[in-house]
């Protein structure tokens, strides 16, 4: 495994990488979900780039970059015995140097959800990996199902783009009482650990509903809502019961969906999704 932070030294690492290369990009602080997309990329592709990058574009200006958790040391022990080829670690200073102007943009698509919540944050997410996907020249990506909406732009950008690249999206990894893995949950402690898994069961109440027969999107948000209001320490941002692909709010479930909510437990913001249908 060999660890690069230039532009140019990657770049003439990469070309020395042999067969189908598979690109896994992360921010750091890596958890088991990480982990399940560089062994998925490892058993796909014959080499394996793994990218660290802390996004200071994909974060508002009322959320704190600095405190966004990091621990290079620990991340790269972690994937030490995962196989992977390259480990690219660029610096802010060389991916937005002085005088840094392009951007890419996904429209619709981000509007809504996380994109209402959270307004510049696929503008950012969407141009770092446009820029990781020119450096690398993989022929898969791998993201994960839990940032259910990023994995719906990035394909959409990849075909609007033309990027000659596969995205494989991995299902989201759990707790063994069913909270979805983030690096965020380093911050829930004491009582907001053990409010935080009524995220999984809301949403897996309304999944009952829906395998019981019931169709109406509405009552499936309500049903989310209810086991929510059960929890004192949880406060909802927003439920979405919409079309898996296009995102937009539905009225009656009818193909593949995406049953998603974003809460506040304490002062930690968390989501999750199921796919219904
Ligand atoms: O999902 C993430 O960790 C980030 O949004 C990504 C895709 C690495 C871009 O910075």
């Amino acid at each position: 495994m060999r660890s690069i932070i230039g532009l140019d030294e990657f770049r003439s690492a990469r070309r020395s990488l042999f067969g189908t290369v598979g690109l896994v990009p992360t921010m750091g602080y890596l958890h088991e979900g990480h982990l399940s997309l560089i062994r998925r990329a490892k058993a796909e592709c014959e080499s394996v780039i793994l990218t660290i990058f802390v996004n200071p574009t994909q974060f508002g200006a009322n959320e704190d970059l600095s405190k966004y958790p990091r621990d290079l040391e620990r991340d790269l022990a972690l994937i030490a015995p995962l196989g992977v080829d390259l480990v690219w670690m660029p610096t802010a200073e060389e991916m937005y140097p002085a005088g840094y102007q392009t951007w890419v943009e996904v429209e619709a698509l981000t509007k809504g959800l996380e994109g209402a919540m959270r307004p510049s944050h696929f503008k950012g997410v969407t141009t770092i990996v446009a820029k990781l996907f020119n450096a690398a020249q993989a022929q898969k990506a791998y993201f994960g199902q839990k940032d259910a909406q990023q994995a719906a732009v990035i394909r959409q950008m990849v075909r609007d783009l033309n990027f000659p690249l596969e995205v494989v999206v991995c299902p989201i990894v759990r707790e063994a009482d069913g909270l979805a893995l983030s690096s965020r949950n380093k911050y829930l402690e004491g009582a907001d650990r053990s409010a935080a898994v009524v995220l999984f069961r809301a949403l897996s109440a309304a999944q009952e509903l829906y395998e019981a027969g019931e169709r109406d999107a509405e009552k499936l948000r309500m049903r989310v809502k209810a086991v929510l209001e059960t929890e004192p320490r949880a406060q909802l941002q927003y439920v979405s019961c919409a079309d898996f692909e296009t995102l937009e709010e539905l009225e009656l479930v009818k193909g593949k969906t995406l049953l998603s909510i974003a809460v506040f437990i304490g002062k930690t913001r968390l989501i999750d999704n199921f796919i219904l249908g």
